[in-house]
């Protein structure tokens, strides 16, 4: 189950949460850019975000869950097309109830994270050619200044952009996700257009909150982030390729969203210069080993079940370099494993490989340098993960997708107790036979 022997450990007061998003969890009908993509027989295994475990029939039983574990904090989505279904609509009932779900949070103890962009666009905003269009920045502005002054003064923790480079290169570079296109120079403008929409919301989410009366903002991105290394050391191709990789997918867009400067290929300028994070969010998955130009993943180590290495010590070594290039608090808002193992017939999922997986990358922030305050495990429940639907099994509680029936695995227990001793200790080693 798990190459080593585990030892106990200490948090040191990392708070401990888990995070999801709207499309991925709510079900239910809308029209956004995943029904169009799920519709034209994109997902793999031809399921719908309209199934996606139907978090909208089950908000209370899911925030009880959230309760049992223990866990402090929650990050969690809007869907923008259901609260917009029209440009310029807004809908108070949908509104109001994602004002009550967040209530309902707040009197368990958990601290809620909102993410206001999460991949999936409404469908008349994607029309209007979506963050392509410089044009249509103000449009997606508007929505969050509705959101922040609708629920402002009840959230103080924001997130503005879900993994903008993982957007951009899907969307505009590989064209495997909506809008299917495949352009460097569209992939540079999203980026740019995503830059400018992060901190243009950054500023007014604090301006907004000041005239609510609220001072304790905080305001980030979730940036994926990887550790890229050569596949052959000894290949000065493959070093060069993780220069290239590392600057384009990862550095240059990352300054540009913390800091407003624009570098090659991005663009240059220092016209924005300024700070536009008060926490640095990491969504950290897997390192890539990259074979000249290309990314690639070494097949001798572990893989989760989507073929992504698992790699622990990634976590630390990249939370400590963000640490020292920007100085804030670190907040892991994303970090978790696909593992498909399923129910016993006792309704028992003993989903080793995520525990092993969460005590060995829970050790590696332990030791970090860092200040890391948060950390976000991905995902609370299984959910519609993109273009594998519900093929992938990222949840700590598993959701049996026809009768919606959640069952807790072996993971969230040790998560539980993960929470309840602030690390890990010798009797959860012999619980959980790590
Ligand atoms: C995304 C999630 C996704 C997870 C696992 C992250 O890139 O933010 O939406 O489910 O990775 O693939």
């Amino acid at each position: 189950m798990n190459d080593f022997q585990q030892t106990p450990f200490s948090l040191h007061g990392i708070g401990l949460g888990a995070a999801t998003s709207a499309t991925q969890i709510e079900g239910g009908e809308a029209t956004h850019s995943w029904t169009d993509w799920c519709e034209g027989g994109y997902i793999h295994d031809r399921s719908h975000t309209r199934r996606a475990g139907r978090h909208l029939l089950h908000v209370n039983e899911d925030a009880d869950l959230l309760q049992n574990l223990g866990l402090s904090f929650y990050r969690m989505g809007l869907e923008w097309s259901r609260i917009e279904p029209e440009e310029g609509h807004f809908d108070e009932e949908i509104i109001a109830a994602y004002r009550a779900e967040i209530e309902e949070l707040t009197s368990r103890g958990v601290r809620p994270l909102i993410t206001l962009h999460h991949f999936t666009n409404p469908c008349w905003f994607e029309k209007k050619g979506a963050f392509l269009q410089k044009e249509n920045v103000p449009v997606f502005l508007r929505f969050c200044e509705r959101m922040v002054h609708d629920l402002g003064d009840i959230v103080s923790d924001f997130c503005t952009i879900n993994e903008p480079n993982v957007y951009a290169t899907n969307g505009y570079f590989f064209g495997s996700w909506p809008p299917g296109q495949k352009s460097i120079r569209n992939t540079m403008r999203v980026l740019r257009n995503l830059a400018d929409a992060h901190r243009e919301c950054y500023l007014m989410i604090h301006r907004v909150r000041k005239e609510l009366g609220k001072e304790d903002t905080m305001v980030g991105f979730a940036n994926h982030l990887r550790v890229f290394v050569p596949k052959n050391k000894k290949n000065p191709l493959d070093r060069m390729g993780v220069w290239a990789l590392e600057n384009a997918f990862q550095t240059v867009q990352t300054d540009a969203f913390m800091r407003g400067i624009l570098r090659f290929p991005l663009g240059f300028s220092h016209r924005h210069a300024g700070k536009y994070y008060d926490y640095i969010g990491i969504n950290y998955y897997t390192r890539s080993a990259v074979s000249r130009f290309a990314d690639g993943f070494f097949s001798d180590k572990e893989q989760n079940d989507l073929g992504w290495e698992i790699y622990p010590e990634g976590l630390r070594f990249l939370a400590e370099e963000q640490y020292r290039r920007y100085q804030a608090p670190v907040w892991i808002t994303e970090n978790g494993m696909a593992d498909n193992t399923s129910v016993t017939e006792e309704g028992i999922i003993e989903d080793n490989r995520r525990c092993a997986f969460l005590c060995n990358h829970l050790r590696e922030l332990s030791l970090s340098k860092a200040d890391v305050a948060r950390y976000y495990h991905w995902s609370l429940l299984d959910n519609f993960e993109w273009l594998e639907g519900e093929s992938a099994r990222f949840g700590l509680v598993h959701i049996d997708f026809e009768t919606d029936k959640r069952t807790p695995k072996k993971s969230a227990d040790l998560y539980r107790d993960f929470a309840k001793h602030g690390g890990l200790t010798e009797e959860m080693i012999q619980t959980y036979h790590l």
